[in-house]
């Protein structure tokens, strides 16, 4: 495409946003299914129902504006999305992983607050106030979400997760296996695999 107008880079910029929503309407699911904490899984599954919302709207805006809303890869987003995967196919301690959900989530978060600054600034200088007020609706809720996970880290995630220390973690695997554990005669990468087992491959 000829970026020759302020009209086809704002629509490149809503195609691009677009796309990254959809790829995170795949990813939601499988790092709520790969984290442990209550508290953690319900903010990422709230999170996913607005998303599906930011989906709509920006459907509305597309619909407005007669354009397609497909036609482009977020790369950003499959580059975020690819980098904290890594994280739901570690093996460790359930908290340390959630900390790490939580590094990646607002990684994500970051991203689409700047994404939807941008959009709804270009929809306020094209005089479109109806997508620049679904574009701040989305922008906002953004921030709720980042916000949100800065709390649950706060709170009790980073808490937990620095409680954990390697050699202990090591330790108490070995007496698992021993005698008395839990399971004994399982393997920590049966264990492991139960826990991985959450997450059905790759986020997207
Ligand atoms: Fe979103």
């Amino acid at each position: 495409m000829q970026m020759d107008s302020f009209d086809k880079l704002y629509l490149d910029e809503l195609k691009d946003a677009y796309n990254a929503e959809k790829q995170l309407v795949k990813a939601i699911p499988k790092m709520v299914k790969a984290a442990t904490s209550p508290e953690l899984r319900t903010a990422l599954e709230d999170h996913l129902e607005v998303t599906r919302r930011h989906v709509e709207r920006l459907e509305e805006i597309f619909q407005d504006m007669g354009k397609p809303a497909s036609g482009k890869t977020c790369k950003g987003m499959s580059g975020i999305i690819e980098e904290g995967q890594e994280i739901l196919q570690e093996d460790g301690d359930p908290g340390v992983i959630d900390a790490g959900i939580i590094a990646a989530a607002q990684r994500v978060e970051h991203y689409e607050i700047a994404s939807y600054g941008t959009l709804r600034t270009f929809a306020q200088m094209k005089g479109d106030t109806k997508a620049a007020r679904l574009l701040e609706e989305t922008l906002n809720e953004e921030k709720e979400a980042d916000q949100r996970l800065t709390q649950i880290a706060e709170s009790s995630v980073n808490i937990e997760a620095s409680d954990v220390d390697e050699d202990e973690w090591d330790e108490d695997e070995e007496a698992e296996r021993g005698t008395g554990g839990t399971q004994p005669g399982r393997s920590m990468s049966e264990r492991d695999s139960d826990r991985r087992g959450k997450a059905d491959g790759p986020w997207t």
